[in-house]
């Protein structure tokens, strides 16, 4: 394959986001992050590429520990996305340090703004409002794509300078505590023990025990579990029992449960 794609994602729009980026590249494999486990990643690929979610104004903890197992030849093409809502602040910037410990170079980071998964600030957006924005994403993605085939070098997306101080701050204060948050999710009486909780978590954080899921402080907060549970019975704290659940509507449970069981069976 020409062009490898690594993914990571909570409810659809990174996955989305690979495949609209791997359709219009042709030759590409989309390999979700989780299904590397713990290994040292190796590619033959020419262009290898990162799809992820913003979370808390920085990089998901998954993201981190895979770009520390990459053992690429620097001189392949490493491009990434930062999947957000509008504030992609300076992930892209801390991807590339990051990188560079490894001797790798981020030659173009690019940010695409879907609709926001985070429900504690708020439910989802109304289908036209989320048609728009998969609307405008998608005519950026074609431009992502022809910078991706002709290997540009660009300087990496960021948000505006408040953003890149101000919420790095508190992604850095906040990072240590995110795997201990899953103290906020709890099952109300509409669970109807169906494991898919269970089953979609990355982190393998939910083990179900007396007909009801129990998070194991081990959380990625990726919002997976509370956003695909058919009863909408998974709750954050006391405010989330009215809000819309959100995952990308073009993206099934079955597309989500397909990796999360090749990884369970390897
Ligand atoms: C815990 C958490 C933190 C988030 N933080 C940010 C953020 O800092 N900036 C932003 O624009 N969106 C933020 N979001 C929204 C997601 O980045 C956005 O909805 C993304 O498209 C989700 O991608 P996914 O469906 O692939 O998981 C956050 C979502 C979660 C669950």
């Amino acid at each position: 394959m020409k062009t490898t794609i690594y993914y990571y994602t909570g409810t659809g729009n990174s996955l989305w986001t690979a495949r609209k980026i791997s359709d219009a590249l042709g030759d590409t494999q989309q390999i979700p992050i989780k299904l590397t486990g713990t290994n040292i990643i190796h590619s033959v690929s020419e262009n290898i590429g990162l799809i992820f979610p913003v979370h808390i104004w920085g990089l998901p903890a998954p993201v981190i520990d895979f770009v520390n197992r990459l053992e690429i030849d620097p001189s392949k093409y490493f491009f990434a996305v930062a999947v957000n809502a509008g504030q992609v602040a300076a992930t892209l910037i801390q991807l590339k340090k990051l990188m560079q410990t490894r001797g790798l170079n981020l030659f173009s980071g690019f940010s695409i703004n879907l609709p926001s998964n985070y429900i504690p600030w708020g439910g989802a957006i109304s289908p036209k409002e989320q048609q728009n924005r998969f609307n405008k994403a998608a005519e950026k993605i074609n431009r992502i794509a022809a910078a991706i085939r002709s290997k540009e070098i660009n300087p990496l997306e960021k948000g505006p300078a408040w953003q890149n101080i101000f919420l790095s701050l508190l992604y850095r204060q906040s990072y240590p505590y995110v795997h201990k948050m899953d103290k906020s999710f709890l099952a109300d009486e509409k669970c109807t023990n169906c494991a898919i909780c269970e089953k979609i978590c990355p982190a393998q954080n939910i083990l179900m025990a007396n007909g009801k899921p129990i998070w194991q402080h081990c959380c990625e907060q990726c919002f997976a579990c509370l956003q695909w549970c058919p009863e909408e019975s998974i709750q954050y704290g006391k405010n989330t029992q009215k809000k819309k659940r959100y995952h990308h509507p073009e993206i099934k449970l079955s597309d989500m449960l397909a990796s999360v069981l090749a990884k369970k069976m390897s």
